[in-house]
């Protein structure tokens, strides 16, 4: 079920690709993509122009109480109208790619029929300003922003979604297959099912555990059948991949309830994605344990898992912080703090594991500075899988920054965030990962979600009130580490 050496274009030849070989003295290796990353409905706005529809985070972010002081993404920071300045300042900082996502409500607002061309239109204008500027466009199919009429008819828990989702890739690929290179079909599938359909703190809103158990397998299935679809219709040399956010397990002691606790999340923060996906199919112990709620063989139909482990070129992982556990009696669970935890913590379904911060250094989302669980989530992906090159698809920190009476965004901890992580990668590239790229999480601060625009995750400032971009110290270092294709001193 892993890809094949040799087979995937974007793969050094040979059984494992020796990554030390064609390493740079940066410790960066030659080719290395230094990307930045936004998404659709966090940065583009214009939320009812040239025919989009609402989509699921439309309609969350307009529903009172759902999304922090009632932000919404009508507006973001209007990318649809300023790409071309965007891009611009794109070029200035030297980024070598950009990884954006399509919103499928632009492009086919019921999630049936055809393409509406004015919306494809949008993303042939970008990725034509992208190819002019010398930057690589890395196109993500789905970053959560189903269309209401999708979800209306049921959404991720029916099967059908998976089947809608492969038609709209045709469609974008037919548009766009001549000229972006990279395509991602999935961002956080996790985040859909289980913040979505399992906790509710993301749209649609939902907290059925059942329906968060076939929402996983249905984004399971549309990513093997978009992974299909993009090979028939994209010229050989284009590279096809998946972006998970894996969460990088701890236990908070040695005792044997937490180590527990900690295989448990493991299946259905990781395992549920990566089972199917690479190791031939669903951990037998999260069958069991959830049969009683979900009929699976009803569910996983012959040829699903086929298609679901269809060869892809690239793993794309996103990582933030670690995730720590322990076994509970129900009581003191962390998830509630109110410190925001909650929205990286895997739901379980059950009551019987606690989520914990870790100490230390925190990010404006209280999430705990811990680089070297990147180094180990990428280490350990390369020792399971040594032939899936891997992609750092999104790092990076939300801090409280604000613009001085200069005029300047000064965010040192940021920069220090992004430093310890870059380092983090260094070393697993040392250690013989195959990492072909890293991208900054997020280009500009954008709509974070049920944060609203409370949460600035930007290189870039943006000032919403005027829509001026400012960019933060940490976008003037990331841009030397391009320059010199690695990290200072
Ligand atoms: C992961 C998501 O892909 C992105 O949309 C989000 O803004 C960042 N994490 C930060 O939470």
């Amino acid at each position: 079920v892993r890809p094949e050496s040799g087979s995937r274009p974007g793969a050094a030849p040979g059984a494992s690709p020796s990554v030390s070989s064609s390493e740079s003295a940066t410790g960066f290796p030659t080719g290395f993509l230094w990307g930045a990353a936004t998404a659709s409905y966090q940065v583009e706005g214009a939320a009812t122009e040239h025919g989009r529809t609402p989509s699921i985070w439309d309609t969350f972010s307009h529903t009172p109480g759902k999304v922090r002081n009632g932000d919404t993404g009508d507006i973001a920071a209007d990318h649809y109208h300023r790409y071309r300045e965007d891009v611009a300042l794109m070029k200035e900082l030297g980024l070598g790619a950009y990884r954006f996502s399509v919103s499928w409500s632009r492009v086919q607002p019921t999630g049936r029929g055809p393409a509406v061309e004015r919306g494809l239109d949008f993303y042939r204008r970008l990725v034509d300003s992208l190819l002019e500027a010398g930057i690589t466009p890395v196109a993500t199919l789905y970053h959560w922003d189903l269309p209401q009429e999708l979800e209306d008819a049921g959404g991720w828990p029916l099967r059908d979604t998976a089947e809608r989702f492969a038609d709209y890739a045709a469609l974008v690929a037919g548009a766009l297959g001549d000229r972006v290179p990279m395509w991602t079909t999935l961002n956080e599938p996790w985040c859909s099912a289980f913040l979505g359909y399992g906790s509710g703190v993301h749209a649609p809103g939902r907290t059925d555990a059942a329906a968060t158990l076939r929402a996983a397998h249905h984004l399971n299935l549309a990513h093997g059948k978009g992974v299909q679809v993009l090979r028939g219709l994209l010229p050989a040399d284009a590279q096809t991949s998946i972006t998970l956010n894996l969460h990088q397990v701890r236990p908070l002691t040695t005792s044997a309830g937490d180590a527990d606790a900690a295989r448990r999340i493991d299946e259905v923060g990781n395992r549920v994605f990566t089972g199917p996906l690479l190791d031939g199919g669903y951990p037998e112990d999260l069958v069991r344990r959830t049969t009683p709620l979900v009929d699976w063989e009803e569910l996983v139909r012959p040829g699903d898992l086929e298609t679901i482990a269809t060869p892809f070129d690239v793993l794309g992982v996103n990582y933030y912080t670690p995730t720590i556990v322990s076994a509970s009696d129900g009581a003191g669970d962390s998830r509630d703090d109110g410190h925001g935890a909650s929205d990286h913590s895997p739901w379980t379904g059950s009551e019987d594991v606690a989520f914990h911060l870790a100490p230390g250094e925190r990010t404006a989302m209280n999430w705990a500075v811990d680089a070297s669980g990147l180094h180990t989530l990428l280490t350990e992906l390369h020792a399971a899988h040594p032939e899936l090159p891997l992609m750092v698809t999104e790092n990076g920190a939300a801090f409280d920054d604000y613009v001085s009476p200069e005029g300047r965004v000064e965010d040192p901890e940021r920069i220090a965030y992004l430093h310890s992580h870059l380092e983090a990668v260094r070393q697993a590239v040392a250690d013989g990962a195959d990492v072909r790229g890293y991208f900054l999480w997020s280009l500009l601060d954008n709509f974070e979600w049920s944060y609203g625009y409370a949460k600035r995750f930007g290189a870039v400032y943006v000032d919403y009130a005027s829509q001026r971009r400012i960019p933060k110290a940490s976008a003037h270092w990331y841009a030397e580490v391009i320059r010199r294709g690695g990290l200072p001193g």
